[in-house]
C-alpha cells in the first residue's frame, strides 16, 4: 500500500470545506490541513469557537472563510453551495454529527431524532452530490466522513444514532466504489469514544476502567493519511473491537457491548 503523509495533501486542494470544524476532530483537520497549505471554508452553529479555529488557521498563512449555520435546516446545503460557487473544493469532510437525542426510541420525540437523520444522512448526502460531481469531472479529489463504532450494533440510547451510522458506512463503501475510477478518494474515518468539546458538555464518562480514548488531533491526522486507503478506516487501534462486533450471535454480542455502554453513558 501507498504510504501518504499529511504532507501530500495539496492534491486536495486549493479549498476545503469541513462540515463541522469548529471544534475537536473538526478544527484538528482544519489546522493540519491549514498546515499543508489548504484554504478552508469552515461551517458549525456557534460564532465563538468558529473564528477562534479559523483565526488559529489563518495564522498558518492560509484563506479562510466561515459559516455559521445549522446543517440540519432545510436549506444548509443550498447556503453552503452558494458560499463556495467561486472556490474550487477539492476536499469534503463531513465531521458534524454526534448524537443529540439519547432517549430511549418510544419515549423520545420523533422530530429529535429527525434532527439526526437530517445531520448525518439528508445534509450529508446534499453535500457529496454538490461537491462530489465537479470533483468526478476533474477526476481529483476526497470526501471524508466521519463515522462511530456505534454503527457497527445496536445499542440503548442510540437506536437511531446507530442506524445513521450504518448508513453511512455502507454509503461510504458505495460511494469508494463508485468513484475509485475517477481518482476521488472516499474515507469512513470510523472513531471511538474521543475526548472533544460535545462530548465532554453531555458528560460522557471518560474514566471507564480499560475504556480506550482518543484524542482529536491523533484521530484526525489517521484519517488524513487514510484518505487515500478507503472505503473505512478505524482509528485508533479499535480494529480487534470492530471486528468482535461484527460476529454472528447477536445477543450475545449486543448485550455484552450494552453493560460497556451504560458504564459509558451513565444508566437510564
Ligand atoms: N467524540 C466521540 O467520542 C465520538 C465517537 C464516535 C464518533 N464520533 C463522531 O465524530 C464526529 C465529531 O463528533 P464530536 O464529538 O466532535 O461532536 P459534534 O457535535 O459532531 O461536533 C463536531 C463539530 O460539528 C459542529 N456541529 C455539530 N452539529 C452541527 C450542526 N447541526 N450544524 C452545524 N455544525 C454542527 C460542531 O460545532 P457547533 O456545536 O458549534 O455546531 C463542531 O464543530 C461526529 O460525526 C460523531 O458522530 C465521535
Amino acid at each position: 500500500m501507498e504510504d501518504r503523509t499529511v504532507s501530500d495533501l495539496s492534491r486536495y486542494g486549493p479549498w476545503a470545506v469541513i462540515a463541522g470544524g469548529s471544534e475537536g476532530v473538526g478544527a484538528e483537520f482544519a489546522y493540519q490541513l491549514a498546515s499543508a497549505g489548504l484554504n478552508l471554508v469552515l461551517i458549525a452553529r456557534k460564532s465563538a469557537p468558529l473564528k477562534a479555529t479559523a483565526d488559529s488557521c489563518r495564522a498558518r498563512g492560509v484563506e479562510v472563510r466561515t459559516h455559521a449555520l445549522d446543517l440540519v435546516s432545510t436549506d444548509a446545503v443550498e447556503r453552503i453551495a452558494a458560499a463556495t460557487s467561486d472556490i474550487e473544493i477539492g476536499l469534503l469532510i463531513y465531521n458534524a454529527g454526534a448524537n443529540t437525542c439519547s432517549e430511549h426510541f418510544l419515549d423520545g420525540e420523533l422530530a429529535e431524532f429527525q434532527r439526526v437523520i437530517d445531520l448525518n444522512i439528508g445534509t450529508m448526502l446534499g453535500l457529496v452530490r454538490h461537491f462530489g460531481r465537479p470533483m468526478r469531472d476533474r477526476r481529483r479529489g476526497g470526501i471524508l466522513m466521519v463515522g462511530s463504532m456505534s454503527g457497527y450494533l445496536g445499542s440503548m440510547r442510540h437506536t437511531v444514532y446507530g442506524g445513521v451510522k450504518a448508513f453511512g458506512r455502507i454509503f461510504a463503501e458505495g460511494l469508494w466504489l463508485e468513484l475509485r475510477e475517477y481518482n476521488v478518494d472516499v474515507l469512513e474515518l470510523v472513531l471511538g469514544v474521543t475526548r472533544t468539546p460535545a462530548m465532554e458538555r453531555v458528560g460522557l464518562n471518560f474514566d471507564v476502567p480499560g475504556m480506550r480514548v482518543a484524542n482529536p488531533a491523533d484521530v484526525a491526522r489517521e484519517g488524513l493519511e487514510h484518505l487515500p486507503h478507503g472505503p473505512v478506516h478505524i482509528a485508533d487501534g479499535n480494529g480487534e473491537d470492530v471486528a468482535r462486533r461484527n460476529g454472528a450471535d447477536r445477543a450475545k454480542i449486543v448485550l455484552g457491548t450494552h453493560k460497556f455502554m451504560e458504564k459509558l453513558m451513565g444508566p437510564h
